[in-house]
């Protein structure tokens, strides 16, 4: 019971926060883009209803939402971690061995191809195209911070220094 209406009060906070950005873009439905990179940007991805409630709102069908929500690399379906390390899978960084980093990642949080989050939601690892540094590879992103030139040690050390900043601040 306590569970049901912890989940209806989160549920009630997240469509607010959408019916702010359906407002700030008047309910055009020319603006879904936006509008799904706004919701994006607030919770970092798009869950089942939040696309059902855009889609409603918007008055376009669901699946044209979802469609949109797919096409584009940039739009997630899956939660993510609060932190983001983003691996860069181009050939330059491919070449300089940027996955000896994914794996020391990988082994760091217990993650794999198929698992990219932990289960506290700390990290998230993927893998994205060229980011256009390739004079600095293999280049890591960390959330916001580009690390060119990045090893093995270095990713791990970063989640570690990410883990021990959490800690100071509890
Ligand atoms: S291949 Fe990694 S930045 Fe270009």
């Amino acid at each position: 019971m306590q569970e049901t209406m912890e989940k209806t009060k989160a549920m009630v906070q997240h469509l607010a926060a959408v019916n702010r950005i359906l407002e700030k873009n008047n309910h055009d439905p020319a603006r879904l883009i936006p509008i799904l990179q706004q919701v994006q940007d607030v919770y970092k991805y798009l869950s089942k209803d939040v696309i059902s409630y855009v889609a409603n709102s918007l008055d376009v069908p669901v699946a044209r939402v979802y469609g949109v929500a797919t096409f584009y690399a940039h739009f997630s379906l899956n939660p993510k971690g609060k932190h983001i390390f983003r691996l860069c899978d181009g050939t330059a960084c491919h070449v300089k061995k940027s996955h000896g980093i994914l794996h020391a990642l990988y082994e760091k949080l217990k993650l794999n191809d198929d698992k990219r989050t932990t289960d506290d939601m700390m990290f998230t690892v993927e893998l994205v195209s060229c980011l256009g540094a390739c004079g600095l590879a293999p280049v890591v992103v960390v959330d916001e911070a580009v690390y060119g030139q990045a090893t093995p040690a270095q990713a791990v050390k970063l989640v570690d220094d990410i883990l021990a900043a959490a800690n100071v601040e509890e």
